[in-house]
């Protein structure tokens, strides 16, 4: 039971909500705390199940860790303790885990990681991860599910990403942080996350320029510096809130926000009708008199973001005529659509297309959340549904929300 979540539909959202810490960036930074001796501090991190399993796997690898009063989580790290292997027990519930790859690398030149597989929204290969850190030195085996790594004397070098994969390029910037010399990776990602993870690493006395950019330039430093680090506001999470009041017909203020970080959101829920309105507190999403329907293309950033499709798609069931969907990040983000049909939605999908008919209103029903993200857009879809949904397989959900219940609560859903 603890597991499913009931929600009552059709009560407008009002009210305010804070944003917790990102998600991926968390994940990441955490995976590099790793490379510096002592005590990091990571403030506004947040206590999701992904953060809890990341926990575990720093335990596993002889980290040790404390929830400290002021929510700040303390890892603590003797070098001569530290285990450069994952096992594939924990690393099997967290794709994030393939992080440690670079981070081991940079700091021990050794590391023998689980394959971390395919998952629910595609295949997830890591041939760049494999490509920009044998650039730098590393050679690497796999065998028996684990990727074997070790770098006798890794060099910087320069990378060309063939996809600017935001893993691949956190993998390269974390080794390259450690490795002598100057590493250039072209065609980088741009995600906020990279940026935040370069800055947390830079607070260490790396030296790392070009964050944010497709070029980032990376000089080897010998030693990192553990200190005390804030994780930037998660802009997902903020981006699922503003749909939520847009969906339901409310008026949110998400506050704890980078706006800039989420400019592609803000100006596709503006083409839909919704006023979006930036203040000192956040940024205020106002429901618009009904819901236009508007194309969508997922790209990496600063294009519209693959974790936000799902509930964007939600959106638009509601809207007043046919929208295009178009995933070009990840091959299987559309299994929510047999789910919103469960609702009542109309949505066609043809290949990386989903043709998506607006109808007047979704019904509540019993609907499975098949991946994090598509949870999330089937909890919004139930915000405005008549009747109960019963949302199963919830657990994904709560990988990536923080309090989840408590923040829709108190904006006014019927949540249990
Ligand atoms: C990260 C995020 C995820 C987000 C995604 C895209 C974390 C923990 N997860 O995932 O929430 O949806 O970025 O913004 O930060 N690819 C390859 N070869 C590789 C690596 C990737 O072909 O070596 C392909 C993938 O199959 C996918 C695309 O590149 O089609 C994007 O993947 P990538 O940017 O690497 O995503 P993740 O880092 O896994």
């Amino acid at each position: 039971m603890k597991d499913t979540l009931f929600i009552k539909g059709g009560k407008p959202l009002n009210g305010k909500v804070r944003v917790s810490g990102a998600k991926n960036a968390g994940l990441v930074i955490m995976a590099a705390s790793i490379m510096a001796e002592g005590e990091t501090i990571l403030d506004n991190l947040p206590r999701i199940r992904d953060v809890e399993v990341m926990i575990q796997i720093l335990n596993e690898i002889g980290a040790q860790t404390r929830w400290n009063e002021d929510n700040s989580l303390s890892i603590i790290v003797d070098p001569s303790k530290i285990k450069t292997r994952t096992s594939y027990e924990l690393a099997k519930r967290l794709r994030a885990s393939n992080l440690f790859l670079g981070a081991m690398l940079g700091c021990s030149g050794e590391a023998v990681i689980s394959m971390p597989g395919g998952c629910d929204i595609g295949s997830r290969p890591m041939d760049l991860h494999i490509k920009g850190l044998q650039a730098l030195g590393a050679q690497t085996q796999i065998e028996h599910g684990y990727i074997y790594a070790c770098a006798n004397t890794p060099g910087g070098a320069r990378v060309y990403l063939d996809f600017p994969s935001v893993g691949a390029t956190e993998n390269i910037i974390m080794m390259a942080a450690r490795t002598p010399g100057t590493s250039i990776i072209e065609n980088a990602a741009k995600e906020p996350e990279i940026v935040d993870l370069a800055n947390y690493l830079n607070s260490m006395g790396a030296r790392i320029r070009g964050a944010g950019t497709d070029v980032i330039k990376v000089e080897g430093a010998q030693k990192l510096t553990a200190g005390r680090y804030a994780i930037i506001p998660d802009r997902i999470e903020a981006g699922t809130y503003m749909i939520s009041a847009a969906i339901t017909g409310g008026e949110v203020l998400v506050e704890n926000v980078i706006p800039t970080h989420l400019h592609p959101i803000i100006a596709k829920l503006q083409e839909t009708g919704a006023r979006v309105e930036e203040n000192d507190q956040g940024i205020v999403v106002k429901a618009g008199p009904y819901i236009r329907p508007v194309d969508i293309k997922t790209l990496p950033y600063p294009g519209f973001p693959t974790d936000m499709q799902s509930q964007m798609m939600a959106l638009l069931c509601i809207s007043q005529g046919s929208s295009i969907i178009v995933e070009n990040v990840f091959e299987n983000r559309f299994q929510i659509v047999d789910e919103l049909k469960r609702m009542g939605a109309k949505i066609k999908v043809e290949g990386h297309t989903a043709v998506v008919e607006g109808v007047s209103k979704l019904c509540g029903a019993r609907v499975k959340a098949t991946d994090l993200r598509a949870g999330a857009a089937l909890v919004l879809g139930a915000l405005v549904a008549d009747g109960e949904t019963e949302i199963d397989n919830a657990i994904h959900i709560f990988r990536g929300y923080e309090n989840l219940t408590d923040k829709l609560i108190s904006l006014g859903a019927e949540v249990k």
